[in-house]
C-alpha cells in the first residue's frame, strides 16, 4: 500500500511529531520543579518581600499615625503567625485598602504544589481573606495588574459579580451583606508561564469606585 516515498514521508511526520513533543515538554517544564519553586519563594524574616508602613521610624509619626501603625502592626502580626504556624510559603498580602499609609491586613496568599491536568506537576496559589464588610456590596469591579521581571505585562478589569461564575469553587455571589466573611480561593499558576519574577496588584472596588480590598503578590518561577 505504502511505497518508499510514502514511508519516508510518514517517518518525517513521526520525527516532526516527536520533536514537537520534546519542545512542548521543555516548554511546559520551563519553570522548573515545584519543590525548587517553593524553596525559592520561601522568603525569610531577614529579607521580607513586602515593606510595611508600621516598620518605619515611630519618631517620624504623629500620635494618630502611631495609633494607625499599631493597628496595622497587630493585624500583620496575626497573619504572620498564621503563616509561620502552618509553615506556608508566603507570596502575597491582602489589605482593606491600597494606600500603604492606611491599610490593615485582611489576608494572605500562599504557594502550594499541585498536579495539573495530564499529571503535570506545578504550583498554585491559595488566598485567605477574612474581611468585615461594614456596608453591603452590591457590585463593583476587580482590577488586576501584572508585572513580569519589573516590566508591565498586563492590566485588566472585570465585573466583580460575574468574576468567577464559571469556576467550580465560585466564591463571588453578589450582593455581599454587611457582615464577616472568610474566603479561601485557589488559583492554578499555569505551567506554561516562563521563568522569572511576577508581581501582581489586584483590587476590588464597590459601585462608588471605593476600594474594598487590595492585594499584592510577588513570586518567582
Ligand atoms: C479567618 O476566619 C475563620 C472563620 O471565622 C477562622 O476560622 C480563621 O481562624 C481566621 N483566620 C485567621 C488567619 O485569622
Amino acid at each position: 500500500m505504502c511505497n518508499l516515498t510514502c514511508k519516508k514521508a510518514s517517518m518525517l511526520v513521526c520525527g516532526g511529531f516527536i520533536i514537537l513533543m520534546f519542545t512542548l515538554y521543555a516548554l511546559f517544564f520551563n519553570h522548573g520543579a515545584p519543590e525548587d519553586i517553593m524553596v525559592a519563594n520561601k522568603g525569610s524574616q531577614v529579607n521580607p518581600k513586602f515593606k510595611h508602613y508600621h516598620d518605619r521610624d515611630p519618631h517620624k509619626m504623629n500620635e494618630l499615625e502611631k495609633e494607625v501603625a499599631e493597628e496595622e502592626r497587630r493585624a500583620a502580626q496575626h497573619w504572620d503567625e498564621f503563616i509561620a504556624k502552618n509553615d506556608f510559603v508566603n507570596i502575597g498580602e491582602i489589605y482593606d485598602n491600597c494606600d500603604e499609609k492606611d491599610r490593615v491586613m485582611i489576608g494572605r496568599t500562599i504557594m502550594l504544589p499541585t498536579v495539573h491536568w495530564a499529571g503535570l506537576k506545578g504550583v498554585k496559589s491559595r488566598t485567605f481573606i477574612n474581611i468585615t464588610l461594614h456596608e453591603e456590596l452590591t457590585g463593583g469591579k476587580f482590577f488586576l495588574e501584572v508585572k513580569y521581571n519589573g516590566k508591565d505585562l498586563f492590566a485588566r478589569n472585570w465585573e466583580l459579580c460575574t468574576l468567577d461564575e464559571d469556576y467550580d469553587d465560585r466564591v463571588v455571589y453578589c450582593p455581599f451583606l454587611a457582615q464577616d466573611y472568610s474566603f479561601v480561593k485557589d488559583r492554578d499558576i499555569p505551567v506554561y508561564l516562563p521563568k522569572g519574577r511576577y508581581q501582581t496588584k489586584g483590587w476590588i472596588t464597590d459601585v462608588n469606585d471605593e476600594i474594598v480590598a487590595c492585594g499584592f503578590s510577588d513570586f518567582t518561577l
